[in-house]
């Protein structure tokens, strides 16, 4: 069938079959379907939506438009798991998860993106240590993961290729908030590296990119649906983002706050919390745990025991890192010249977060890009980030803005007063950290 009459069928709100998808997603990969095509696609898609049948079709035809993954061959001696999460900003928790599911008798490899827009990535986060290699071979990375249990690397040019193209057309078509498009974008990806379970954070709030639970829900609910079509069991948590997760945001700073929180030598409670849950999750999705008690037990006994810190060092020697990243964090990252505290105009409690501004004054520090290709600063950032419901006054700052200079400093310090919203009495009702809990 020519591209044009599989577009033309799903614009007239027709179904396609698993054949003329994976006919259309052969074309997008060796270049034959236009750039045109691509984005008429896309927009039929956006407007008809797809039954879960098409979009498990989408999904499989573009994580087998490059390599997949298998692990069979490794005789590993435990489950292949992994989390993924629509982004929001002060989220390190892929950093304190991996190490604790390793520690469990996971295996985790998992393949991260940059940071775009408000949103920080986890590759950018690894790329703060000095030596860390995020873009070790395909045999490295197995290596890595079968010795360690969890390996954090980037994205590679061969998974999921289809993917990044169809991305960036729909970048620049208006085309990315689909529902189906996002599922099979995402999951793509995730099943690409041969996983056995997946735990979804689906983000809502003002922070995230589905603002609104019920879009949020919709998009958690899809993702668990399909990939559980596709084989691969999934949970999914719609979580909050209407404020910062944790009490940094920015790179090396929030390398700092995760291993402040694998030591135990700080904390970080919401941070802490997530990252539990969602690795609880995995343990309970490959067959680690009995319940969700016992899985939970078993991921702060990890953290608790140290072990889960063992393996998070292990894993950033293993890619080049220093070997003594837990014990000198302050040796090993970068830290920017300038510390300085931000305080509210008036005491009171923290009503409301824009949660967004708060991470475009990290990119506006420099710690964030707006173009894909923009070189980042992973010095700079946000730390001791007020959280929703707690007091801020003379003594208690918003942040603490870490710059390179006096003016970023100033207008960071701008950014943040007209984010956040104090109120001198009225103490705001407590946020729910995890909203829903769909599987599929
Ligand atoms: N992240 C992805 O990887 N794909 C999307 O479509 C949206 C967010």
């Amino acid at each position: 069938m020519l591209p044009q009459e599989i577009i033309r069928t799903k614009r007239d709100g027709g179904s396609l079959d698993d054949g003329q998808i994976a006919q259309f997603i052969a074309g997008v990969t060796d270049g034959s379907v236009s750039e045109g095509q691509v984005a008429a696609f896309a927009m039929a898609v956006f407007f008809r939506g797809m039954t879960t049948a098409e979009c498990a079709a989408l999904t499989r035809a573009m994580m087998h438009s490059g390599t997949v993954l298998h692990w069979h061959d490794q005789n590993l001696p435990g489950p292949v798991l992994d989390k993924h999460s629509t982004g929001g900003v002060g989220d390190g928790t892929s950093l304190v998860l991996a190490p604790i599911v390793a520690a469990c008798g996971g295996f985790v490899p998992m393949i991260s993106g940059r940071g775009l827009g408000h949103t920080g990535g986890t590759l950018d986060k690894f790329e703060s240590i000095p030596g860390y290699n995020a873009s070790p071979s395909l045999a490295r990375f197995r290596e890595v993961v079968r010795g360690v249990g969890c390996a954090i690397i980037g994205q590679t040019a061969d998974l999921a290729p289809a993917d990044k193209r169809i991305y960036a057309i729909r970048d620049v078509t208006a085309t990315v908030e689909s529902v189906p498009l996002i599922t099979a974008s995402i999951l793509s990806k995730k099943l690409a590296a041969g996983l056995h379970g997946l735990v979804m954070d689906v983000k809502a709030g003002n922070g995230a990119f589905m603002p609104t639970t019920r879009r949020a829900r919709l998009l958690a609910q899809s993702i668990a649906t399909v990939a559980g079509a596709a084989g691969v069991p999934t949970v999914s948590l719609v979580t909050d983002m209407h404020s910062p997760l944790g009490r940094a945001a920015g790179n090396a700073v929030e390398m700092h706050e995760a291993i402040g929180v694998l030591t135990r030598r700080s904390s970080s409670p919401r941070l802490t919390d997530l990252s539990l849950r969602l690795a609880a999750e995995l343990l309970l999705i490959g067959g680690l745990a009995r319940d969700l008690a016992d899985a939970t037990q078993r991921c702060q006994a990890a953290l608790d025991s140290g072990t889960a810190a063992e393996r998070f060092a292990q894993m950033v020697g293993a890619l080049g890192g220093p070997h003594d990243i837990l014990e000198r964090p302050h040796r090993h990252l970068p830290s920017a010249p300038i510390a300085r505290p931000v305080f509210a105009a008036t005491s009171g409690v923290v009503t409301h977060i824009d949660t967004r501004a708060v991470g475009l004054a990290v990119v506006a520090l420099g710690g964030g890009r707006t173009r894909p290709q923009d070189a980042i600063d992973h010095a700079v950032g946000l730390t001791d980030v007020a959280e929703h419901g707690s007091p801020v006054n003379a003594d208690r700052p918003l942040a603490i803005v870490h710059a390179r200079r006096d003016e970023q400093v100033l207008a960071a310090a701008e950014a943040l007063r007209a984010a956040f919203v104090i109120d001198g009495a009225r103490k705001p009702a407590r946020r729910r950290l995890v909203q829903d809990r769909l599987t599929g």
